[in-house]
């Protein structure tokens, strides 16, 4: 047990009873190791037996002063030679909680499209293949991107995320190779790129049709040869990483119009997932939804998800999202959200300029009061909601909030 006594381990019997506890672990827990063996295993705040069967899952560790520690628990089963279950070996991995923690490993779709593309995702997360997920903004890009990061072999190593859009060509180098002491003004330390921060795990390249041809060129010689130099080096060094990047550009197009370098898309994109947008899925969104509204503790009630799967969403999940936590702020005192929660005013997916809106229908004359507004739009549109809330450039959901209170009935 040597090479692991400094890991986060533990070995468990059947009965879930310690047998072993590493070193690093019980300090960090603040336990002594004798005074845990052969206590049954209490400490692991999930229902622990029935997530053994995992080889893998999400919890929380509780130490002695009931300080909660989130992170990723790796499970192997201990048999004997006639191949029975003796006990466990459970290690524990860090899990940065900056991200949205265990929300991540759960994919709710009853999508056929979705549900293929999730067995895919499993199949290549075992792999090191290079992957490039696609998709309109908000449909669950970097989300899946983590999935794939979260269930692969990788998963106790580094998860890092660049940004390509922001960043410069000046500072591609510094950036994702780092730099050494001395090697510009201001380089007053070392200072490791990305690549190197994220060796034996998965780089994640957002945003990866963004990158000048500078820059992918520079990227390229990386992706082909896991070899970098720190600027100001003067020796090249290896990363192990996984490349997962993401795009909201159609990347082959690009490829044609010569702004995406052919050679480095057939690199990044040796498998391909195209996730749908929302409107293509429209039997997720009560999942969605439900599932978001149960970490609120609220319901939501029969027409107000009628409404909420009738949108097109063009801002895919990100918005639907966006919608929710508005609404639960609103009906901070309920337990059930209606309609009139769902106040999303102009949603930023569809801008439309009220002001424009209100002058193109009622030119004849200018109305100040939203009551007589509302009231002519209605009477404009024969009473037809959907267009009167399209000519007031608001939601259907904020025109019916609006004559409720209005008592406006039409
Ligand atoms: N299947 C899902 N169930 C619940 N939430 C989801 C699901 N897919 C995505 N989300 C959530 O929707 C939001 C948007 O997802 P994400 O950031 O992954 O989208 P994206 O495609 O990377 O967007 P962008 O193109 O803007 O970067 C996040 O809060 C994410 O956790
Ligand atoms: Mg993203």
């Amino acid at each position: 047990m040597n090479l692991l006594e400094n890991s986060f381990s533990i070995l468990v019997n059947n009965n879930l009873r310690i047998s072993w506890i590493s070193e690093d672990l019980a300090n960090f827990l603040g336990y002594s190791k004798d005074s845990v063996i052969g206590k049954e295993i209490d400490f692991i705040s999930e229902d622990i037996r029935q997530k053994l069967s995992n080889s893998k899952f999400f919890g929380t560790l509780k130490d002695s002063s009931s300080g909660i520690t989130t992170g990723i628990f790796d499970v192997t089963k201990i048999v004997d030679n006639h191949g029975n279950t003796q006990g466990f070996l459970i290690q524990f991995y860090f899990y940065d909680k900056t991200t949205e923690s265990e929300d991540f490993l759960v994919f709710n779709t009853q999508n056929i499209k979705m549900k293929k593309l999730l067995e895919k995702a499993s199949l290549v997360a075992q792999s090191d293949v290079s992957v490039l997920i696609s998709g309109e903004t908000g449909t669950g890009k970097s989300r899946l991107a983590k999935w794939i990061h979260i269930n692969s072999p990788r998963v106790a190593f580094p998860f890092v995320k660049v940004n390509c859009s922001a960043i410069p060509d000046t500072l591609f180098e510094s950036e994702f190779f780092g730099y050494e002491k001395g090697a510009f003004t201001g380089a007053n330390k070392d200072k490791p790129g990305k690549v190197e921060i994220a060796d034996k795990g998965t780089l994640f390249l957002d945003e990866v049709g963004d990158l000048s041809p500078t820059s992918q060129a520079k990227l390229l010689v990386f992706v082909d040869t896991k070899e970098f130099e720190r600027l100001g080096g003067n020796r090249p060094k290896r990363a192990n990483v996984r490349i997962i990047s993401a795009t909201n550009k159609e990347l082959l197009q690009e490829v044609r119009k010569g702004k995406f370098r052919k050679d480095l898309y057939y690199r990044i994109a040796v498998v391909r997932i195209k996730i749908p947008p929302l409107r293509e899925r429209k039997e997720d969104i009560p999942l969605i939804v439900n599932s978001f509204l149960h970490t609120k503790n609220k319901r939501i009630t029969k027409r107000a998800m009628e409404f909420l799967v009738e949108r097109e969403w063009y801002g895919n999940i990100r918005e639907l999202r966006a919608v929710l936590e508005s609404a639960c702020i609103l009906a901070y005192d309920r337990d059930i959200i209606d309609i009139e929660h769902l106040i999303d005013e102009i949603s930023p997916f569809e801008e439309i300029s009220t002001e424009d809106r209100i002058e193109d229908v009622l030119p004849e004359k200018i109305i100040f009061d939203e009551k007589e507004r509302i009231i002519s739009a209605l009477e404009k549109t024969g009473g037809n909601r959907k267009k009167a809330a399209e000519l007031l450039g608001i939601s259907i959901a904020t025109l019916w909030r609006k004559m409720k209170k209005y008592q406006i009935n039409y």
